[in-house]
Protein backbone atom coordinates (compact mmCIF):
# COMPACT_ATOMS: atom_id res chain seq x y z
CA UNK A 1 0.00 0.00 0.00
CA UNK A 2 1.50 3.52 -0.28
CA UNK A 3 1.82 6.18 2.26
CA UNK A 4 -0.97 7.15 4.39
CA UNK A 5 -0.76 10.34 6.09
CA UNK A 6 -4.17 11.69 8.65
CA UNK A 7 -5.22 14.79 9.29
CA UNK A 8 -6.94 15.42 12.66
CA UNK A 9 -9.40 18.23 13.02
CA UNK A 10 -9.21 19.67 16.61
CA UNK A 11 -9.64 23.29 16.32
CA UNK A 12 -13.54 23.72 17.59
CA UNK A 13 -14.26 25.14 21.14
CA UNK A 14 -16.01 22.40 23.06
CA UNK A 15 -18.53 24.79 24.43
CA UNK A 16 -21.06 22.59 24.74
CA UNK A 17 -18.15 20.51 26.76
CA UNK A 18 -18.50 23.61 29.70
CA UNK A 19 -14.64 22.69 30.57
CA UNK A 20 -11.49 24.60 31.05
CA UNK A 21 -10.31 21.16 29.46
CA UNK A 22 -9.90 20.88 25.93
CA UNK A 23 -12.89 19.13 24.65
CA UNK A 24 -10.63 16.13 22.69
CA UNK A 25 -8.78 15.90 26.35
CA UNK A 26 -11.87 14.82 28.01
CA UNK A 27 -11.14 10.90 28.92
CA UNK A 28 -12.93 7.82 27.98
CA UNK A 29 -11.98 4.95 29.56
CA UNK A 30 -8.74 6.61 30.99
CA UNK A 31 -7.58 7.69 27.86
CA UNK A 32 -8.19 11.05 26.12
CA UNK A 33 -10.30 10.44 23.18
CA UNK A 34 -7.82 12.27 20.93
CA UNK A 35 -5.48 9.51 21.76
CA UNK A 36 -8.41 6.77 20.47
CA UNK A 37 -8.39 8.46 17.05
CA UNK A 38 -4.58 8.72 16.74
CA UNK A 39 -4.29 5.31 17.79
CA UNK A 40 -7.47 3.95 15.26
CA UNK A 41 -5.72 5.89 12.23
CA UNK A 42 -2.47 4.16 13.55
CA UNK A 43 -3.56 0.40 13.30
CA UNK A 44 -5.40 1.65 9.42
CA UNK A 45 -1.73 1.61 8.48
CA UNK A 46 -0.92 6.00 8.82
CA UNK A 47 2.71 6.92 9.29
CA UNK A 48 2.32 10.60 10.01
CA UNK A 49 -0.65 12.14 12.12
CA UNK A 50 -1.07 15.63 11.76
CA UNK A 51 -3.50 17.21 14.47
CA UNK A 52 -5.04 20.96 13.62
CA UNK A 53 -5.35 22.97 16.89
CA UNK A 54 -7.44 25.81 17.58
CA UNK A 55 -8.62 26.42 21.17
CA UNK A 56 -7.02 25.18 24.26
CA UNK A 57 -4.17 24.30 21.16
CA UNK A 58 -1.46 24.56 23.77
CA UNK A 59 -2.75 21.66 26.15
CA UNK A 60 -3.49 19.59 23.29
CA UNK A 61 0.04 20.09 22.23
CA UNK A 62 1.68 18.61 25.84
CA UNK A 63 -1.03 16.13 26.22
CA UNK A 64 -0.37 14.39 22.90
CA UNK A 65 3.29 12.74 21.77
CA UNK A 66 4.07 11.45 18.52
CA UNK A 67 1.68 13.89 16.04
CA UNK A 68 2.59 16.96 14.17
CA UNK A 69 0.81 19.99 14.91
CA UNK A 70 -1.09 22.87 12.62
CA UNK A 71 -2.38 25.77 13.80
CA UNK A 72 -6.06 27.07 12.96
CA UNK A 73 -6.32 30.38 14.58
CA UNK A 74 -9.79 31.05 13.15
CA UNK A 75 -12.07 28.40 12.88
CA UNK A 76 -13.75 29.21 9.39
CA UNK A 77 -15.04 25.49 8.58
CA UNK A 78 -13.67 21.86 7.98
CA UNK A 79 -12.43 22.70 4.74
CA UNK A 80 -10.58 25.53 6.08
CA UNK A 81 -9.37 23.54 8.93
CA UNK A 82 -7.76 20.69 6.18
CA UNK A 83 -5.70 24.10 4.42
CA UNK A 84 -4.08 24.59 7.52
CA UNK A 85 -2.34 21.33 6.92
CA UNK A 86 -1.17 22.02 3.57
CA UNK A 87 2.26 22.47 3.56
CA UNK A 88 2.41 18.85 5.35
CA UNK A 89 0.84 17.73 2.44
CA UNK A 90 2.11 19.69 -0.35
CA UNK A 91 4.72 17.24 -2.90
CA UNK A 92 2.79 14.31 -1.23
CA UNK A 93 1.49 11.51 -3.90
CA UNK A 94 -0.66 8.88 -1.48
CA UNK A 95 -4.01 9.11 0.51
CA UNK A 96 -4.92 11.40 3.28
CA UNK A 97 -7.25 10.18 6.16
CA UNK A 98 -9.01 13.39 7.77
CA UNK A 99 -10.36 12.39 10.93
CA UNK A 100 -12.08 14.44 13.69
CA UNK A 101 -10.64 14.34 17.37
CA UNK A 102 -14.00 14.10 19.19
CA UNK A 103 -15.37 11.12 17.43
CA UNK A 104 -13.25 8.03 19.32
CA UNK A 105 -15.08 5.42 18.50
CA UNK A 106 -14.06 5.13 15.07
CA UNK A 107 -11.89 1.97 14.81
CA UNK A 108 -8.77 0.88 12.77
CA UNK A 109 -10.63 -2.11 11.16
CA UNK A 110 -13.43 0.09 9.64
CA UNK A 111 -10.97 2.20 8.25
CA UNK A 112 -8.81 -0.65 6.66
CA UNK A 113 -11.86 -1.65 4.89
CA UNK A 114 -12.68 1.88 4.00
CA UNK A 115 -9.14 2.48 2.65
CA UNK A 116 -9.25 -0.76 1.09
CA UNK A 117 -12.60 0.00 -0.92
CA UNK A 118 -10.86 3.81 -1.52
CA UNK A 119 -7.67 2.04 -3.03
CA UNK A 120 -9.55 -1.16 -5.04
CA UNK A 121 -11.81 1.62 -6.60
CA UNK A 122 -9.50 4.27 -7.29
CA UNK A 123 -11.16 6.81 -6.07
CA UNK A 124 -10.02 10.16 -5.34
CA UNK A 125 -11.80 10.64 -2.23
CA UNK A 126 -14.26 7.97 -0.49
CA UNK A 127 -16.22 9.21 2.69
CA UNK A 128 -17.31 7.29 5.23
CA UNK A 129 -21.28 7.07 5.96
CA UNK A 130 -24.08 5.37 8.15
CA UNK A 131 -27.30 5.33 8.12
CA UNK A 132 -28.77 7.44 11.30
CA UNK A 133 -32.62 7.19 12.59
CA UNK A 134 -31.90 10.92 12.94
CA UNK A 135 -30.47 12.64 10.85
CA UNK A 136 -30.79 16.34 11.95
CA UNK A 137 -27.53 18.52 11.85
CA UNK A 138 -25.31 16.00 9.86
CA UNK A 139 -24.81 16.68 6.35
CA UNK A 140 -26.92 14.21 4.35
CA UNK A 141 -25.50 12.23 1.27
CA UNK A 142 -27.30 12.71 -2.00
CA UNK A 143 -26.85 10.18 -4.44
CA UNK A 144 -27.88 9.98 -8.11
CA UNK A 145 -30.12 7.29 -9.75
CA UNK A 146 -27.33 4.60 -10.24
CA UNK A 147 -26.35 5.23 -6.56
CA UNK A 148 -23.66 7.11 -6.63
CA UNK A 149 -22.45 9.25 -4.53
CA UNK A 150 -23.22 12.89 -6.03
CA UNK A 151 -22.70 15.15 -3.24
CA UNK A 152 -22.72 16.31 -0.05
CA UNK A 153 -25.62 18.77 1.67
CA UNK A 154 -25.41 20.02 5.06
CA UNK A 155 -28.51 20.35 6.77
CA UNK A 156 -28.86 24.04 7.21
CA UNK A 157 -28.52 23.88 3.37
CA UNK A 158 -30.50 21.08 2.70
CA UNK A 159 -34.06 21.53 1.26
CA UNK A 160 -36.82 19.14 2.32
CA UNK A 161 -36.60 16.60 0.01
CA UNK A 162 -32.68 15.98 1.22
CA UNK A 163 -33.17 16.55 4.86
CA UNK A 164 -35.04 13.58 4.55
CA UNK A 165 -32.27 11.51 3.33
CA UNK A 166 -30.97 9.54 6.36
CA UNK A 167 -27.38 8.57 4.99
CA UNK A 168 -25.38 10.79 6.75
CA UNK A 169 -21.40 12.32 6.24
CA UNK A 170 -19.65 10.86 9.25
CA UNK A 171 -16.79 13.69 8.62
CA UNK A 172 -14.28 10.92 7.72
CA UNK A 173 -12.88 10.57 4.18
CA UNK A 174 -10.05 9.35 2.20
CA UNK A 175 -8.73 11.86 -0.37
CA UNK A 176 -5.93 11.44 -2.90
CA UNK A 177 -3.77 14.44 -1.80
CA UNK A 178 -3.22 16.20 -4.95
CA UNK A 179 -7.08 15.64 -5.90
CA UNK A 180 -7.51 17.25 -2.70
CA UNK A 181 -5.37 20.08 -2.50
CA UNK A 182 -6.81 20.70 -6.03
CA UNK A 183 -10.15 20.83 -4.47
CA UNK A 184 -9.29 23.14 -1.41
CA UNK A 185 -8.16 25.44 -3.73
CA UNK A 186 -11.57 25.88 -5.60
CA UNK A 187 -13.62 26.13 -2.25
CA UNK A 188 -15.80 29.06 -0.85
CA UNK A 189 -17.79 30.12 1.98
CA UNK A 190 -21.17 30.99 -0.20
CA UNK A 191 -23.19 28.76 2.19
CA UNK A 192 -25.46 29.49 5.13
CA UNK A 193 -22.92 29.47 7.35
CA UNK A 194 -20.02 30.86 5.87
CA UNK A 195 -17.73 28.26 6.12
CA UNK A 196 -15.47 26.53 4.31
CA UNK A 197 -17.01 23.53 3.96
CA UNK A 198 -14.83 20.04 3.41
CA UNK A 199 -18.30 18.34 2.40
CA UNK A 200 -17.82 20.66 -0.69
CA UNK A 201 -14.58 18.64 -2.42
CA UNK A 202 -16.76 15.97 -3.08
CA UNK A 203 -18.88 17.68 -5.61
CA UNK A 204 -15.71 19.73 -6.92
CA UNK A 205 -13.51 16.68 -7.32
CA UNK A 206 -16.43 14.69 -9.54
CA UNK A 207 -16.89 18.03 -11.43
CA UNK A 208 -12.94 17.97 -12.11
CA UNK A 209 -13.84 14.18 -13.82
CA UNK A 210 -12.64 12.80 -10.92
CA UNK A 211 -14.06 9.79 -9.16
CA UNK A 212 -16.44 9.83 -5.37
CA UNK A 213 -17.31 6.94 -3.32
CA UNK A 214 -18.94 6.37 -0.31
CA UNK A 215 -18.45 3.89 2.08
CA UNK A 216 -21.52 2.67 4.38
CA UNK A 217 -20.86 1.27 7.71
CA UNK A 218 -22.96 -0.68 9.38
CA UNK A 219 -22.31 0.29 13.15
CA UNK A 220 -23.03 4.06 13.02
CA UNK A 221 -22.08 4.32 17.08
CA UNK A 222 -18.23 4.40 15.03
CA UNK A 223 -19.27 7.67 14.27
CA UNK A 224 -20.84 9.04 17.16
CA UNK A 225 -19.32 12.58 17.63
CA UNK A 226 -18.84 13.94 21.29
CA UNK A 227 -20.12 17.46 21.79
CA UNK A 228 -21.59 17.29 25.61
CA UNK A 229 -21.09 15.82 28.86
CA UNK A 230 -24.04 13.16 27.93
CA UNK A 231 -22.36 11.89 24.58
CA UNK A 232 -19.23 11.87 26.93
CA UNK A 233 -21.30 9.11 28.97
CA UNK A 234 -22.02 7.26 26.14
CA UNK A 235 -19.30 7.02 24.72
CA UNK A 236 -17.86 5.62 27.66
CA UNK A 237 -20.13 3.16 27.92
CA UNK A 238 -19.67 2.29 24.22
CA UNK A 239 -15.88 1.60 24.77
CA UNK A 240 -16.28 0.06 28.12
CA UNK A 241 -17.91 -2.75 26.70
CA UNK A 242 -15.37 -3.09 23.99
CA UNK A 243 -12.95 -3.60 26.19
CA UNK A 244 -14.64 -5.83 28.40
CA UNK A 245 -15.12 -7.89 25.60
CA UNK A 246 -11.80 -7.87 24.35
CA UNK A 247 -10.62 -9.53 27.66
CA UNK A 248 -13.53 -12.03 27.85
CA UNK A 249 -12.49 -13.24 24.30
CA UNK A 250 -8.89 -13.58 26.39
CA UNK A 251 -10.53 -15.97 28.78
CA UNK A 252 -11.18 -13.41 31.71
CA UNK A 253 -14.39 -13.74 33.48
CA UNK A 254 -16.66 -10.63 34.74
CA UNK A 255 -19.40 -11.11 37.05
CA UNK A 256 -21.92 -8.52 36.55
CA UNK A 257 -19.29 -6.17 33.75
CA UNK A 258 -21.38 -3.22 33.42
CA UNK A 259 -20.72 -2.79 37.12
CA UNK A 260 -16.52 -2.65 36.72
CA UNK A 261 -14.71 0.15 35.01
CA UNK A 262 -11.56 -1.15 33.10
CA UNK A 263 -9.42 1.19 31.46
CA UNK A 264 -8.07 0.90 27.66
CA UNK A 265 -4.32 -0.22 28.94
CA UNK A 266 -5.44 -2.99 31.78
CA UNK A 267 -4.52 -6.17 31.01
CA UNK A 268 -5.41 -9.19 32.75
CA UNK A 269 -4.61 -12.57 32.41
CA UNK A 270 -6.96 -15.73 31.47
CA UNK A 271 -8.87 -17.27 34.00
CA UNK A 272 -9.25 -14.19 36.35
CA UNK A 273 -12.34 -13.31 37.97
CA UNK A 274 -13.11 -9.57 38.21
CA UNK A 275 -16.11 -9.26 40.87
CA UNK A 276 -18.57 -6.77 40.70
CA UNK A 277 -17.62 -3.15 41.40
CA UNK A 278 -14.41 -3.43 40.46
CA UNK A 279 -12.17 -0.53 39.18
CA UNK A 280 -8.84 -1.32 37.15
CA UNK A 281 -7.03 2.04 35.91
CA UNK A 282 -3.58 3.06 34.19
CA UNK A 283 -0.93 0.80 33.22
CA UNK A 284 -2.18 -2.01 35.38
CA UNK A 285 -1.37 -5.43 34.42
CA UNK A 286 -3.09 -8.38 36.34
CA UNK A 287 -1.72 -12.09 36.12
CA UNK A 288 -3.81 -14.97 35.74
CA UNK A 289 -6.12 -16.94 37.98
CA UNK A 290 -6.36 -13.94 40.07
CA UNK A 291 -9.87 -13.11 42.33
CA UNK A 292 -10.26 -8.78 41.80
CA UNK A 293 -13.08 -7.74 44.12
CA UNK A 294 -15.45 -6.97 44.82
CA UNK A 295 -15.05 -3.58 45.05
CA UNK A 296 -11.29 -2.88 44.60
CA UNK A 297 -9.36 -0.05 42.90
CA UNK A 298 -6.32 -0.79 41.56
CA UNK A 299 -4.33 1.91 39.63
CA UNK A 300 -0.56 1.62 37.77
CA UNK A 301 0.00 -1.20 39.40
CA UNK A 302 1.48 -4.84 38.62
CA UNK A 303 -0.50 -8.13 40.26
CA UNK A 304 1.06 -11.52 39.82
CA UNK A 305 -0.46 -14.98 38.94
CA UNK A 306 -2.96 -16.13 41.62
CA UNK A 307 -3.63 -13.27 43.98
CA UNK A 308 -6.70 -12.37 45.63
CA UNK A 309 -7.64 -8.66 46.25
CA UNK A 310 -10.89 -7.79 47.76
CA UNK A 311 -12.73 -4.77 48.77
CA UNK A 312 -9.28 -2.89 48.22
CA UNK A 313 -7.03 0.01 47.33
CA UNK A 314 -3.50 -0.72 45.33
CA UNK A 315 -1.77 2.38 44.04
CA UNK A 316 1.69 2.18 41.53
CA UNK A 317 2.18 -0.98 43.61
CA UNK A 318 3.71 -4.33 42.65
CA UNK A 319 2.13 -7.73 44.34
CA UNK A 320 3.96 -11.10 44.01
CA UNK A 321 2.48 -14.25 43.27
CA UNK A 322 -0.51 -15.98 45.69
CA UNK A 323 -0.35 -13.18 47.73
CA UNK A 324 -4.12 -12.22 49.40
CA UNK A 325 -4.88 -8.91 50.12
CA UNK A 326 -8.08 -7.71 51.80
CA UNK A 327 -10.35 -6.93 52.63
CA UNK A 328 -9.79 -3.14 53.38
CA UNK A 329 -6.76 -3.04 52.93
CA UNK A 330 -4.85 0.38 51.43
CA UNK A 331 -1.88 0.14 49.74
CA UNK A 332 -0.09 3.23 48.92
CA UNK A 333 2.29 4.11 46.06
CA UNK A 334 5.73 2.44 45.90
CA UNK A 335 4.57 -0.20 47.79
CA UNK A 336 6.25 -4.11 46.57
CA UNK A 337 4.21 -7.00 48.21
CA UNK A 338 6.33 -10.07 47.35
CA UNK A 339 4.90 -13.96 47.03
CA UNK A 340 2.29 -15.38 49.28
CA UNK A 341 2.52 -13.06 51.38
CA UNK A 342 -1.17 -11.76 53.47
CA UNK A 343 -2.13 -8.10 53.84
CA UNK A 344 -5.33 -8.50 55.88
CA UNK A 345 -7.88 -6.07 57.34
CA UNK A 346 -7.14 -2.00 57.40
CA UNK A 347 -4.16 -3.05 56.66
CA UNK A 348 -2.28 0.35 55.26
CA UNK A 349 1.33 0.13 53.76
CA UNK A 350 3.08 2.61 51.80
CA UNK A 351 6.20 2.78 49.96
CA UNK A 352 7.43 0.03 51.66
CA UNK A 353 8.93 -3.77 50.81
CA UNK A 354 7.53 -6.83 52.28
CA UNK A 355 9.08 -10.33 51.68
CA UNK A 356 7.85 -13.35 50.25
CA UNK A 357 5.46 -15.31 53.25
CA UNK A 358 4.98 -12.69 55.33
CA UNK A 359 1.59 -12.03 57.33
CA UNK A 360 0.36 -8.71 58.24
CA UNK A 361 -3.21 -9.86 59.01
CA UNK A 362 -4.82 -7.04 60.91
CA UNK A 363 -5.05 -3.58 61.44
CA UNK A 364 -1.56 -2.25 60.96
CA UNK A 365 0.51 0.21 59.35
CA UNK A 366 3.86 0.01 57.75
CA UNK A 367 5.59 3.08 56.23
CA UNK A 368 8.91 3.51 54.43
CA UNK A 369 10.02 0.02 56.26
CA UNK A 370 11.92 -2.71 54.53
CA UNK A 371 10.19 -6.09 56.34
CA UNK A 372 12.13 -9.65 55.22
CA UNK A 373 10.60 -12.48 54.78
CA UNK A 374 8.32 -15.16 56.59
CA UNK A 375 7.72 -12.32 59.21
CA UNK A 376 5.11 -11.91 60.94
CA UNK A 377 3.36 -8.54 61.88
CA UNK A 378 0.95 -8.86 65.04
CA UNK A 379 -2.42 -7.00 65.14
CA UNK A 380 -1.84 -3.44 65.66
CA UNK A 381 1.71 -2.93 64.64
CA UNK A 382 2.71 0.55 63.52
CA UNK A 383 5.93 1.67 61.99
CA UNK A 384 6.36 4.97 63.31
CA UNK A 385 7.76 6.68 60.12
CA UNK A 386 7.53 10.09 61.00
CA UNK A 387 9.10 12.44 63.68
CA UNK A 388 6.88 15.00 62.87
CA UNK A 389 9.78 16.43 60.73
CA UNK A 390 11.43 13.92 58.66
CA UNK A 391 10.25 10.38 57.27
CA UNK A 392 12.51 7.16 58.67
CA UNK A 393 13.19 3.74 57.46
CA UNK A 394 12.61 0.85 59.58
CA UNK A 395 14.29 -2.46 58.77
CA UNK A 396 12.83 -6.39 60.07
CA UNK A 397 14.43 -8.92 59.44
CA UNK A 398 13.29 -12.48 58.02
CA UNK A 399 11.19 -14.42 60.34
CA UNK A 400 10.80 -11.78 63.02
CA UNK A 401 8.20 -12.10 64.86
CA UNK A 402 6.30 -8.87 65.94
CA UNK A 403 4.09 -9.15 68.58
CA UNK A 404 0.75 -7.44 68.85
CA UNK A 405 0.06 -3.31 69.26
CA UNK A 406 3.87 -3.15 68.81
CA UNK A 407 5.67 0.35 67.65
CA UNK A 408 8.38 0.74 65.40
CA UNK A 409 10.03 4.01 66.24
CA UNK A 410 11.90 4.45 62.84
CA UNK A 411 14.78 4.55 62.30
CA UNK A 412 15.54 1.13 63.98
CA UNK A 413 15.70 -2.21 62.97
CA UNK A 414 14.52 -5.73 64.16
CA UNK A 415 17.19 -8.19 63.18
CA UNK A 416 16.43 -11.48 61.38
CA UNK A 417 14.87 -13.97 64.05
CA UNK A 418 14.43 -11.85 66.59
CA UNK A 419 10.97 -11.40 68.54
CA UNK A 420 9.20 -8.60 70.18
CA UNK A 421 6.99 -8.91 73.06
CA UNK A 422 3.68 -7.33 72.50
CA UNK A 423 2.43 -3.80 73.73
CA UNK A 424 6.34 -3.12 73.00
CA UNK A 425 7.58 0.44 72.11
CA UNK A 426 10.77 -0.08 70.11
CA UNK A 427 13.37 2.47 69.76
CA UNK A 428 16.68 0.65 69.60
CA UNK A 429 18.22 -2.18 67.57
CA UNK A 430 16.76 -5.89 68.47
CA UNK A 431 19.66 -8.40 67.84
CA UNK A 432 18.69 -11.92 65.87
CA UNK A 433 17.41 -14.51 68.12
CA UNK A 434 16.75 -12.32 71.00
CA UNK A 435 13.27 -10.93 72.53
CA UNK A 436 12.75 -7.46 73.34
CA UNK A 437 10.59 -6.55 75.73
CA UNK A 438 10.10 -2.82 75.68
CA UNK A 439 7.27 -1.95 78.34
CA UNK A 440 6.40 -1.72 81.91
CA UNK A 441 5.86 -4.54 84.37
CA UNK A 442 2.56 -5.16 85.19
CA UNK A 443 1.47 -4.23 89.05
CA UNK A 444 -1.14 -5.39 90.99
CA UNK A 445 -2.51 -3.44 93.73
CA UNK A 446 -5.01 -6.27 95.56
CA UNK A 447 -8.24 -4.75 96.93
CA UNK A 448 -7.96 -1.52 95.83
CA UNK A 449 -11.60 -1.24 94.06
CA UNK A 450 -12.81 -1.94 97.69
CA UNK A 451 -10.80 0.62 99.34
CA UNK A 452 -11.98 3.28 96.84
CA UNK A 453 -15.52 2.08 97.38
CA UNK A 454 -15.89 1.52 93.21
CA UNK A 455 -17.46 -1.90 93.86
CA UNK A 456 -20.87 -2.49 92.14
CA UNK A 457 -23.28 -4.33 94.46
C1 LIG B 1 -19.47 18.20 9.90
C2 LIG B 1 -19.76 17.98 8.43
C3 LIG B 1 -21.09 17.21 8.27
C4 LIG B 1 -20.99 15.89 9.02
C5 LIG B 1 -20.60 16.15 10.48
C6 LIG B 1 -20.34 14.84 11.18
C7 LIG B 1 -18.81 19.87 7.22
C8 LIG B 1 -19.10 21.15 6.53
N1 LIG B 1 -19.85 19.25 7.76
O1 LIG B 1 -20.51 19.02 10.41
O2 LIG B 1 -21.34 16.96 6.92
O3 LIG B 1 -22.22 15.20 8.96
O4 LIG B 1 -19.41 16.94 10.57
O5 LIG B 1 -20.12 15.06 12.52
O6 LIG B 1 -17.70 19.41 7.21
N2 LIG B 1 -13.29 21.78 13.09
C9 LIG B 1 -12.07 22.43 13.03
N3 LIG B 1 -12.00 23.67 12.47
C10 LIG B 1 -13.08 24.27 11.96
C11 LIG B 1 -14.33 23.61 12.01
C12 LIG B 1 -14.39 22.35 12.57
O7 LIG B 1 -11.07 21.90 13.49
O8 LIG B 1 -12.93 25.40 11.46
C13 LIG B 1 -13.36 20.46 13.69
C14 LIG B 1 -14.19 20.46 14.96
O9 LIG B 1 -13.36 20.64 16.10
C15 LIG B 1 -14.82 19.08 14.94
C16 LIG B 1 -14.93 18.74 13.48
O10 LIG B 1 -14.04 19.60 12.81
O11 LIG B 1 -14.02 18.12 15.55
C17 LIG B 1 -16.32 18.89 12.93
O12 LIG B 1 -16.74 20.21 13.06
P1 LIG B 1 -18.22 20.60 13.35
O13 LIG B 1 -18.33 22.06 13.37
O14 LIG B 1 -18.72 19.84 14.51
O15 LIG B 1 -18.92 20.06 12.02
P2 LIG B 1 -20.46 19.85 11.80
O16 LIG B 1 -21.11 21.14 11.57
O17 LIG B 1 -20.99 18.97 12.86
CA1 LIG C 1 -20.07 18.03 15.12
Amino acid sequence: MQDLVTVILAAGAGTRMKSSTAKVLHKICGQPMLAYVIDAARKAGSGEVIAVLGHQAEQVREAVKDVAFVLQERQLGTGHAVMQARPLLEGKAGTVLVLYGDTPLITGDTLKQAYEAHLQNKNQVTVITAHVQDPTGYGRIVRDQGGRIRAIVEHKDATEEQRAIHEINSGMYFFEIPALLKALDKLNNDNSQGEYYLTDTIEIILNDNGSAGAFLINDSTEILGINDRAQLAEAEKIMHDRIVHAHMKNGVTFILPETSVIGSQVEIGRDTVIYPGTILEGNTRIGEQCVIGPYSRIVDSTIGNDVHVMNSVILESEIGEKTKVGPFAYLRPGSRIGCNVKIGDFVEVKKSEIGDNTKVSHLTYIGDAQIGKNVNMGCGVVVVNYDGVKKHKTVVGDYAFVGCNVNLVSPVEVKEHAYIAAGSTITEEVPAYSLAIARNRQTIISDWVKRKGLDKK
